[in-house]
């Protein structure tokens, strides 16, 4: 098959390429590395990479011309700076736009698209039933949202992945990183009062393998165990794995721009595919750390305004 796989750079799209690129398949990865990274898709043969926007319509077109994709992995998002609207928007709308005008051009037998949990906004009860009204309120949310719902509305055969965070290599955003770092240097840690589901990238491949499938499913659904765990659960395995008896740390209430508790519900995904994730929540913080420690973290993005706390 032939996978054009748009953010092929990035933390998931690169442990695609790392699952898929063995297996045969030639690959295609478009990217603007706003937070991928060059060294991750340095270019062989079955793989091509060319470096640029999705929010660059010719570009995007071009790439579908020469490449002429099976199917479309569409992992490129932006986020990194949460008051750049417009490259939220140039990103996460119109590139996604662009991607399905072209996957619509040269007949693209499926999309698979990877959603924000975000998009639910504040939910009104945790888990988050994937019938949940979408309620998002901060850029990245509303540009996803927007994104995904033009890609339902394009006739394309679209899977859309509203994941948990996914934990896997070079993950560079979120808790673990950010605890595994200051606690290995010393540094004073918070934590926010929330909770959330943490997915073993292994869970997610196996997913992915099934929604692949041209005559899997499609529509939107829910990915993760359904367990939510607090920051402070993610603090005390952090801890744990590297041997330090845990610092007291304050817990701070969820910023205006995060969501106290998102758990997804992932039984309608259970019924479609026959999935289940596996790996429980320890083992899956410890297989994330264990990465970290052979591979070590560079940077750490979020897509959250820092709270306000004298430990940032
Ligand atoms: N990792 C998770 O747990 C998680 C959870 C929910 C949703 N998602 C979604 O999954 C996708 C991948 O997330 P990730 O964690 O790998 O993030 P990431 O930041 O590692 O990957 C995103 C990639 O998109 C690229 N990109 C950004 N703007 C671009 C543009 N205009 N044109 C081309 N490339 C562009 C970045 O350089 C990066 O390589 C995103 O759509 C994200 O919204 C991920």
């Amino acid at each position: 098959m032939r996978f054009l796989i748009t953010g092929g750079a990035g933390c998931l799209g690169s442990n695609l390429i790392e699952r898929y690129f063995p297996q045969g398949h030639e690959l295609c990865v478009i990217d603007n590395f706003a937070t991928g990274k060059r060294e991750v898709v340095p270019p062989r043969k079955g793989l091509t990479v060319v470096e640029g926007s999705i929010a660059d319509a010719d570009l995007v077109n071009q790439t579908f011309e020469t490449f002429k994709p099976t199917h479309v992995i569409h992992s490129a998002a932006a986020y990194k700076d949460p008051g750049d609207w417009r490259e939220d928007v140039a990103t996460n709308v119109l590139g996604t736009i662009h991607i399905a005008n072209a996957a619509k051009a040269h007949k693209v037998g499926r999309l698979v698209n990877f959603q924000t949990a975000l998009c639910y906004g504040r939910p009104t009860s945790v888990p988050i039933g994937v019938d949940q009204p979408t309620a998002p309120f901060t850029s990245y949310g509303i540009s996803k949202t927007a994104g995904e719902a033009y890609l339902m509305q394009s006739g394309l055969s679209v899977v859309s992945l509203r994941l948990a965070n996914v934990c896997g290599p070079r993950l560079a955003i979120g808790p673990i990183p950010t605890f595994y770092k200051r606690l290995k240097a010393g540094q004073d840690c918070f934590c926010s009062d929330t909770t959330r589901d943490f997915l073993d990238i292994s869970d997610f491949f196996s997913l992915m393998d099934d929604v692949l499938k041209v005559d899997a499913p499609t529509g939107v659904f829910n990915v993760s165990t359904g367990e939510g765990q607090t920051i402070h659960d993610v603090y005390l395995v952090v801890a744990h794995y590297l041997g330090i008896d845990p610092p007291e740390v304050p817990i701070v209430p969820a910023g205006e721009d995060d969501v106290a508790q998102v758990v997804l519900d992932p039984s309608a995904t259970r019924m479609a595919f026959g999935w289940n994730a596996k790996v429980n929540f320890e083992d899956t913080i410890v297989n994330q750390l264990r990465w970290y420690e052979k591979y070590g973290i560079n940077d750490i993005y979020s897509h959250l305004a820092a709270p306000s706390t004298d430990n940032t």
